[in-house]
């Protein structure tokens, strides 16, 4: 089997984060910065009861300095092509975020994440911004295979990966620990193989 396109570049990360990407219908995807701290915080603290249940960080004791320490952590690992944090913007509006989470270079894989404020739920933001993401990944940073994980019982975040082609290809037992129980993970794939033939 083939491996990579790019021979001994595998290893290098991407050569620059994009300044922004577009996903249409007004809505814009542009990398994480300290600048964008108090109004994802605020977003943050207005969805805090609908994360909880699915994203593991979005606990009780999650503070504006958490968010802080955690967009600094962003920034650094955005530059040096090791992650791809994003915020998404709807006519400006800061409404959720979308992230590669960690870049695994030997592998040229990596997982995506994401969440909406619930005011902007129910209108195909997060899949239009998946398919930017997505597109990004496998013509910018080299991607051979693109995950997205979800816990059962989390539809919502299920039927993105579905609605974009993905294949579902198995549950990781109790692989994450949420709040106070172990949640089991469904597992979705593509590659880029087949992305670019669809
Ligand atoms: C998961 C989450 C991002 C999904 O949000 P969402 O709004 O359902 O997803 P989208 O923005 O893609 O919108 C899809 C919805 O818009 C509708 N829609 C309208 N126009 C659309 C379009 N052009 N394209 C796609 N969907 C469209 C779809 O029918 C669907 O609504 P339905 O479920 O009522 O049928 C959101 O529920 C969330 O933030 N949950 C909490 C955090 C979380 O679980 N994160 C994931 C952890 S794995």
């Amino acid at each position: 089997m083939e491996r990579g396109t790019t021979g001994s570049s595998d290893l290098k990360p991407a050569a620059a984060i994009p300044a922004m990407l577009e996903a249409g219908e007004g809505v814009t995807l542009h990398p994480v910065t300290l600048g964008d701290a108090a109004e994802l915080y605020a977003a943050i603290e207005r969805n805090r009861s609908r994360l909880q249940p699915w994203l593991p960080w979005a606990t009780p004791g999650y503070g504006p300095e958490e968010a802080r320490a955690f967009i600094a952590l962003c920034e650094r690992e955005n530059a040096d092509g090791r992650a791809l944090a994003l915020v998404i913007r709807k006519h400006g509006a800061l409404c959720g975020s979308v992230a590669f989470h960690r870049i695994d270079l030997r592998n040229q894989s990596t997982s995506l994440g994401y969440w909406l404020d619930g005011e902007h739920e129910g209108s195909g933001i997060m899949t239009r911004a998946c398919r930017a993401v997505v597109t990004e990944g496998f013509r910018s940073y080299n991607l051979h295979r693109i995950e997205i994980r979800c816990g059962t019982g989390n539809e919502r975040s299920a039927a993105i990966p579905r609605r974009l082609g993905f294949t579902e290809e198995g549950i990781l037992r109790e692989a994450e620990w949420v709040r106070d129980r172990w949640v089991d993970l469904r597992v979705f794939g593509m590659l880029r193989r087949d992305w670019e033939s669809k």
